[in-house]
């Protein structure tokens, strides 16, 4: 199999959360998305609706129709019309949640990874809505401050607008659900299927506060793989996820090289777990688990594929650790 095919490239770049809080619209609605867990129950987590994130795209205009912002806002834009496709190497789907990303959050609790974790950094690639990520805040903003935390979570998307539009008011919904949030929530949460909150700029200030206690620090980079630069984010990972993202054949050897060195590179000598939530089979598209897998030895002769979980209801959906040795 030939794993060299050229893609095309998106340079890597990383967007300012705080520019990001301070675009955000006054108002974002959302509904509770359902994670069924490993031990039979459920985790509710509120996730932006498509529709609100378009409003917040037309209300805000595009400006300079000629800047790269504009145009990939525009894409943006045009693809919300129909979220389940994916425009190869234009929008890549981010803008929905994908069920094998609820496998791996649903891993990823049963593990109970959120509530362990301490000295972390933490890589979701492809992360689009970054429910396994929601899921792993959600568990640390629902027990109090742990003193010697210090949680690196770095998400990146193909879109930058993804990460705008989706991506940071997922993270703001979650941390406004959780205990973290109580002081700033002036009464009880309301349990309708779907709500609205505002963004004030004491929100945000709480949100920012909450993310100092807690020792979370979010950063955030778009762009292709074959372009992330480790050397810029600070090091490897203990922790690398990513959910149906090897449905491509010609992007698999960029995706498996980055994982790789996300969890080896430098003289990094931690722990680390690599896992991947993906369907045996994308019809159509070429990539699957067997592909994954072939990549992965085909870039490192040592390495292991396991499967930790596996979903045998239509199409086999699996997550499977990686061990590079
Ligand atoms: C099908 S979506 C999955 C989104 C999310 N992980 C989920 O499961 O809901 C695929 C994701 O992979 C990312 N992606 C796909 N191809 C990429 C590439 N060549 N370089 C960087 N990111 C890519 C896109 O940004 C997109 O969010």
């Amino acid at each position: 199999m030939a794993w060299e095919t050229e893609t095309a490239s998106r340079p890597f770049s990383e967007l300012s959360l705080d520019r990001m809080l301070e675009t955000l619209p006054s108002k974002i609605s959302h509904s509770p998305l359902t994670v069924p867990l490993s031990n039979g129950s459920t985790l509710t987590i509120p996730r932006r609706d498509l529709f609100d994130a378009r409003f917040q795209l037309i209300s805000q205009g595009t400006g300079d129709v000629e800047s790269a912002e504009s145009v990939e806002l525009m894409s943006a834009l045009q693809f919300l019309d129909n979220p389940s496709d994916l425009v190869p190497f234009i929008y890549e789907g981010g803008l929905k949640t994908w069920e094998c990303s609820l496998d791996l959050a649903a891993y990823l609790s049963g593990i109970n990874y959120g509530a362990k974790c301490t000295k972390t950094r933490i890589l979701e690639l492809g992360c689009g809505t970054t429910v396994p990520t929601l899921c792993i805040l959600h568990d640390i903003f629902s027990s109090p401050p742990i003193e010697e935390r210090e949680i690196h979570v770095h998400l990146q998307d193909y879109n930058a607008s993804v990460l705008q539009l989706i991506t940071i008011p997922n993270i703001i919904l979650t941390w406004y659900h959780s205990s973290a949030a109580e002081t700033c929530r002036s009464g009880e949460l309301e349990d309708r299927v779907e709500s609205t909150l505002s963004i004030t700029p004491q929100l945000l200030d709480s949100f920012r506060k909450s993310l100092e206690t807690y020792r979370i620090h979010i950063r955030l980079f778009s762009g292709s793989w074959e372009n992330f630069d480790i050397g810029i984010t600070g090091g490897s990972y203990n922790l690398v996820l990513t959910a149906e993202t090897i449905y491509r054949l010609d992007s698999l050897p960029s995706l498996v090289r980055l994982m790789r060195s996300a969890c080896l590179s430098d003289d990094h000598s931690g722990e680390y777990l690599c896992l991947v939530a993906a369907k045996a089979v994308y019809f159509g598209v070429g990539g699957g688990v067997a592909e994954f897998t072939q990549c992965v030895e085909a870039t490192n002769q040592e390495a292991r594929v396991e499967t930790v979980l596996e979903k045998k209801s239509g199409v086999i959906r699996k997550v499977m650790s990686v061990r590079w040795l």
